[in-house]
C-alpha cells in the first residue's frame, strides 16, 4: 500500500500530528496541506470550516490519499461527520483529549484550552458529557494563539502574557489537567511549562491520534510495508518558512500551493 497519508490542518499546528505520525508509523508516505492563508479556522463559521475542509480533503483525494488524518480540532468537531457520511477513505480526526484528563485529574478540575469553533461544536460537548462527568471542566478560547504560532512567534513576550491571561484563571480554580485542544498547541508546551505548577498535567491528542490511524489502517489492510525510501510532502497556501523550520528532515519536500 504504497499510497500516502493525507493531512491537513489550518496551517502548521498539524505537523504536531504529522510528528507522532511519523514516529509511530515510519513506512508511511505522507501528504501534508497547510491552510496557512485561512488560519484561523477557529474564527470562522461552520458553513466556513466545512467548505474548506472539503476543499483540502479533494486536493488529498487527486493526490491518491488512501487515508485522511484532519489535523485540526476545529475542523474535526465540525467537519468529520460530513466528510465520513460524503466520502470513502478512512478519516481520522482530532478531538480534545477529555477522557485521558478526566481519568487522571485528582482535584476534578480539568482546563481546555481550545479555539472558539471549538468549544462551541456540538461534538465537544457531546464527548464533554460522556467522559467529564462528575468532573468541572474549564474551557478557555485560545483567541490570537494560531495566529502567534503560524508567525513563528512562540518565544514573544506576546505569547506569554496572553498565555498568562488565559491560564491564571484556570489555576485560581485549581485545574490539574490542561487539555490542548488545538494543534498548533503542542508548540507552546515549553512555554506553558514555565508558567504551569509542577503539578499540572499538559495533555493533547498527538499520540492517541497516531495509535488511532495506526489501527485503522491495519483494520482496512492499508498499512505501508517495510522500507526506507519514504517521502513526506509538505503544501502550504502562505509563507513556507515556519511550515519548513517545524519539519526540516530527510525526506522532507515543503512546496508552496495556491489552493
Ligand atoms: C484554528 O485554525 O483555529 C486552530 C486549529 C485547531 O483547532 O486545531
Amino acid at each position: 500500500m504504497q499510497q500516502p497519508i493525507g493531512i491537513f490542518d489550518s496551517g502548521v499546528g498539524g505537523t504536531s500530528i504529522w510528528k507522532e505520525i511519523q514516529k509511530l508509523l515510519p513506512n508511511e508516505n505522507t501528504i501534508y496541506l497547510a491552510d496557512s492563508k485561512n488560519a484561523p479556522y477557529g474564527a470562522k463559521t461552520k458553513k466556513e470550516i466545512l467548505e474548506l475542509s472539503v476543499k483540502n480533503t479533494e486536493l488529498l483525494l487527486q493526490e491518491n490519499c488512501k487515508l485522511i488524518v484532519v489535523a485540526c480540532n476545529t475542523a474535526t468537531t465540525n467537519a468529520i461527520d460530513y466528510l465520513r457520511a460524503t466520502y470513502e477513505v478512512p478519516f481520522i480526526g482530532i478531538e480534545p483529549a477529555i477522557k485521558p484528563a478526566a481519568l487522571k485529574t485528582k482535584t476534578k478540575k480539568v482546563g481546555i484550552l481550545a479555539t472558539k469553533g471549538t468549544l462551541s461544536s456540538s461534538l465537544f460537548h457531546s464527548t464533554s458529557k460522556i467522559f467529564a462527568e462528575g468532573i468541572t471542566v474549564l474551557e478557555q478560547e485560545g483567541t490570537g494563539l494560531v495566529e502567534l504560532i503560524e508567525a513563528n512567534k512562540v518565544n514573544s513576550k506576546t505569547t506569554t502574557e496572553l498565555l498568562k491571561q488565559y491560564i491564571n484563571p484556570m489555576l485560581e480554580q485549581d485545574i490539574d489537567c490542561l487539555v490542548l485542544g488545538c494543534t498548533h498547541y503542542p508548540y507552546l508546551i515549553p512555554a506553558l511549562r514555565g508558567l504551569l505548577p509542577q503539578k499540572v498535567t499538559i495533555i493533547d491528542s498527538g499520540e492517541a491520534v497516531a495509535k488511532q490511524t495506526n489501527a485503522i489502517l491495519i483494520k482496512n489492510q492499508l498499512l505501508a510495508k517495510k522500507r526506507d525510501n519514504t517521502k513526506h510532502i509538505f503544501l502550504s497556501n502562505s509563507n513556507t518558512e515556519v511550515l519548513k523550520s517545524m519539519v526540516e528532515g530527510a525526506n522532507v519536500e515543503v512546496t508552496y500551493l495556491n489552493f
